[in-house]
């Protein structure tokens, strides 16, 4: 079939070798900041005039993606901050960029990507944990359990580091083969249910963030490998094999084209309960039609949550010889970045859960008094909204958390806790609620939740836990519900 690209031709790894010279150059940590939150989907308001903006009208994101080499690139930065609201890791948080050594993390030049990225606004794709390619070179020597404890590990340990920070996490890559079995591989060894280990594994080791299943040649629904992941995914959710997303990397690149049907493979995959993205799109010569193409049909499926372009210009190209990006070498960009903007602007479906209703009450503003005539009587009825007084300062070794609702739209919320630690510093914090009847967490940033129905509690994130003397700190989270009450007996309590 002509969209399937010869294997030979589909990777490099000399770019990742360049790479690797300019590890001790950056020594920049990641922040803690907290997760850019997404925008509010409004397909009223005016058409966007950047990809981010008209893809954010629809509550989707337009991403790209970035080595550590392109932070002394501004020609790069200017068009990333000006364009995208995404941003993935080329390399920088493949398996043996992360953990060089067994046990020895390097997060350098991912921090250094990631805190960019984020100072600019933007959300992050985490790629990848469990790869057949780009493995530490130390898994060479190692099968079965040990190969497996090592996964594990690793997976344990960069998830750690970012916890609460990212969007996404591209779980495991490419586990396919393109007739729909299993892809041979040392991981694959292991045992058949690597993947479900690699995915449970990653649930507990940062509950805030989407799992995501990612792999290229998914996105001809009539294909052997695209059924065959799709029955992975279909398993996983009929089993409660926690996984929340297929990344189709569309590459239409090395011999691969827009197929016909992806507009049904999209809505597909959609149909068993996950997020779909495309997380690698590129196109040979840049074909207006198939990016127009490409962006319609991810338009025309709710659950697909965005787009991401393997770079910006063809400069930034793995496969540069096809002039596949939207933007030329001379940062000017081409017929296609139209058609892509345009397609984005035309969007009639929004992302479930990214709609907002006018606030029916000024969310943050104590209510005023009548601006004309002075009332006769007092007021007798209270004001309706929370005081917005900030949260008392705490007593001596002590804590306390003050709710806020970010934002609410039918079927849930957006709330925000504000953590205050009284006079004495601590090392950790825990805050106690009970969320209304019919509510649950789908989502908790900046904190990691224990239950997600009637009494929940949220423990710090391991970066927010020490707060010094009347220092605060946020953590958010997302309740799906069809009531927007507040949650009550809000406490909390150091640790
Ligand atoms: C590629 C990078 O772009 C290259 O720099 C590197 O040499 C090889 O990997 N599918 C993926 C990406 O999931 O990680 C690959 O990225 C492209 C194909």
């Amino acid at each position: 079939m002509n969209d399937v690209p010869a294997p030979s031709k589909r990777r490099t790894r000399s770019g990742a070798r360049l790479l690797l010279g300019g590890a001790c150059a950056l020594a920049i940590t990641v922040s803690s900041m907290a997760v850019a939150t997404l925008a509010h989907a409004d397909l009223s308001g005016p058409p966007g005039t950047t990809l981010k903006a008209a893809a954010e009208r629809s509550g989707r994101y337009f991403g790209t993606a970035m080595g550590a080499d392109r932070l002394n690139d501004s020609g790069f930065l200017n068009i990333a901050n000006r364009e995208f609201d995404m941003m993935t890791a080329v390399n920088e948080m493949k398996p043996d960029a992360t953990e060089p050594n067994p046990g020895q993390f390097d997060f350098r030049r991912g921090d250094a990507i990631y805190d960019w990225a984020t100072q600019h606004g933007m959300r992050f794709r985490g790629h990848t944990l469990a790869w057949h390619a780009q493995q530490p070179k130390f898994w060479a020597g190692l099968s079965g359990s040990a190969l497996r404890s090592a996964m594990i590990s690793h997976i344990n340990g960069v998830m750690a580091h970012y916890k609460g920070k990212f969007a996404y996490w591209d779980v495991v890559n490419e586990a396919y083969a393109e007739n729909g079995s299993r892809r041979s591989s040392n991981l694959q060894s292991t045992g058949n249910d690597w993947i479900e280990v690699a995915f449970r594994t990653a649930r507990a080791a940062d509950p805030s963030v989407k799992l995501c299943y990612n792999d290229y040649n998914i996105e001809n629904w009539t294909y052997g490998k695209t059924q065959g992941v799709y029955n992975l995914i279909k398993d996983f959710k009929a089993r409660g094999v926690p996984v929340d997303c297929v990344g189709l990397q569309t590459h239409f690149t090395g011999g691969s084209s827009l197929p016909g049907n992806f507009q049904q493979t999209l809505s597909s995959f959609a149909a068993l309960g996950v997020d779909v993205a495309l997380t690698e799109a590129d196109v040979t010569n840049a074909s207006t039609s198939q990016y127009q193409g490409l962006t319609q049909a991810c338009m025309n499926v709710p659950r697909c949550v965005g787009i991401t372009t393997w770079g910006i210009r063809d400069s930034d190209s793995w496969r540069g010889n096809e002039n596949p990006l939207l933007f030329d070498r001379n940062s000017n960009p081409k017929p296609a970045y139209t058609s892509v903007l345009n397609a984005l602007n035309a969007a009639s479906t929004t992302v479930p859960g990214t709609t907002t209703p006018p606030p029916t009450t000024p969310p943050t503003t104590p209510p005023t008094t009548p601006p004309t005539t002075p009332p006769t009587t007092p007021p007798t009825t209270p004001p309706t909204t929370p005081p917005t007084t900030p949260p008392p300062t705490g007593q001596p070794g002590g804590c306390t958390a003050a709710y806020r609702m970010v934002s609410m739209w039918n079927g849930g919320f957006q709330g925000e806790l504000t953590v205050t630690n009284g006079t004495t510093a601590i090392s950790g914090w825990t805050v106690q609620l009970t969320l209304a009847g019919g509510q649950t967490i789908a989502n908790v940033w900046n904190g990691s939740n224990t239950g997600n129905s009637g009494a929940v509690s949220i423990r710090n994130a391991a970066y927010n836990g020490a707060l010094g003397a009347n220092a605060s700190t946020t953590l958010g989270f997302l309740v799906n519900g069809s009531s927007n009450t507040a949650p009550s007996n809000i406490s909390c309590t150091p640790a």
